[in-house]
């Protein structure tokens, strides 16, 4: 007999697109998948590697929980490398920090739409999930605060939020801050997009910024280095360090000792902000690439807003359509795409799509776009035969 929590494990849509995107003439809008050619290639050492190939700490490499601390403090957070642990990718941080926090009927509070794989952590755990509208005006403040009241933790992405592409301002960040503040609430801060910043640098983290309220600050090396490496961390407040810790050591021990040792010395070698520096003119090359497109093909079928950072378009149709169909004859036409309702907890909005625009590059995403496009059209002219 399986586990109760099992019947409400639901698949992750975008991975079972990716799953079914793979075919070499697909041109997909659907992962968050960086460019292949902004990859980062770790140099090996010449010689012997570190002493890495023994078993290593929970908490992570203490060189690498060091660094990450500094960074931390860096963007204002008031933290020790002791509040330090290294995940094996984010989406760990998401796991552990659902199983800290969430009983069954535990209230979270997360925007709607949110990062679809911690919704799908949030209700394998039990979580009553809700939401406040993050819509092109930014985040229903007013309605946050409400739900502030029965709801002590509330899950955020405020920066190049995935998938809306949102960015809170300083404004929109302090008054958040000061309601978890008044609540006594904790905050759950996902902060993978930061750096993937193509106007102007992105404000300070909402974490920085508390006073009173705990929290969980969250980052990755996927978006940034490479998504292979697997790694990620939680700089927390000191009274959440020592039982995740356990539930890391219950988990799978340690974060992988290679990639740890290979992103500890890119750090100390000052190569991630070249790196970044180095992918930031490729990204934005694709995403003015994407909005020349977009308009080009679906001015008069949808609206959007182009995104400041981050990795996606969220593009609202003019006509809603029957997603599931729109996507299965996307990938029959080679176009991959992502359903937007997926990204909502409670009542979808059925009339977004979720666009990404790091991974083909500016003449795959033109066709890609045209692609999309001769779907629309023939699905409004279906939907007009209805009618
Ligand atoms: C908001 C957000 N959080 C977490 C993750 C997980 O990233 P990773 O496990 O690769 O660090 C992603 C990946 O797309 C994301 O968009």
């Amino acid at each position: 007999m399986l586990a109760r929590r099992i019947d409400r494990l639901t698949s992750s849509l975008v991975r079972d697109i990716l799953a079914a995107a793979t075919r070499p003439d697909m041109i997909s809008f659907a992962g968050g998948l960086p460019a292949e050619e902004a990859l980062y290639q770790p140099s090996l050492p010449d010689g012997k590697l570190p002493d890495i190939w023994q078993y290593g700490q929970t908490e992570g490499e203490p060189r690498l929980r060091e660094l990450v601390a500094a960074h931390g403090r860096s963007l204002g957070l008031d933290c020790t490398a002791a509040q330090v642990l290294i995940v094996n990718g984010s989406q760990q941080g998401i796991d552990l920090v659902s199983k800290l926090l969430i009983d069954e009927g535990t209230p979270v509070l997360a925007e709607a739409p949110a990062y679809l794989a911690a919704l799908q952590a949030f209700r394998l755990f039990g979580a009553d999930i809700r939401g406040f509208t993050v819509g092109d005006n930014g985040p229903d403040i007013e309605a946050l605060q409400q739900q502030l009241a029965q709801t002590r933790f509330t899950y955020l992405t405020p920066t190049f939020q995935n998938p809306s592409g949102y960015c809170y301002s300083d404004a929109e960040r302090d008054a958040v801050a000061a309601s978890l503040d008044a609540a006594d609430g904790i905050l759950f801060e996902d902060d993978p997009y930061r750096d993937l910043a193509y106007d102007a640098p992105a404000p300070q983290p909402i974490t920085g910024r508390l006073r009173r309220a705990r929290w969980v600050y969250q980052g990755s090396f996927s978006k940034t280095l490479a998504p292979g490496l697997r790694l990620g961390y939680l700089i927390v407040h000191p009274d959440f360090i020592t039982p995740l810790t356990r539930l890391k050591q219950a988990a799978d021990l340690h974060s992988n000792r290679l990639s740890q040792a290979l992103v500890a010395d890119c750090l100390e070698r000052n190569e991630l902000a070249a790196h970044v520096a180095s992918v930031l003119p490729i990204y934005r090359e694709r995403r003015d690439a994407m909005h020349v497109a977009l308009s080009q093909h679906l001015g008069e079928l949808a609206s959007w807003q182009v995104p400041v950072g981050g990795l996606f378009f969220w593009v609202k149709l003019r006509q809603p359509v029957d997603m599931r169909a729109l996507l299965a004859a996307g990938l029959d036409a080679g176009i991959a795409v992502m359903p937007g309702d997926a990204f909502f907890a409670g009542t979808p909005d059925v009339s977004y799509l979720r666009l990404n625009f790091s991974h083909a590059d500016p003449a795959a995403i033109l066709t890609g776009a045209e692609r999309l496009a001769a779907l629309l059209h023939e699905a409004n002219r279906l939907a007009a035969l209805v009618a």
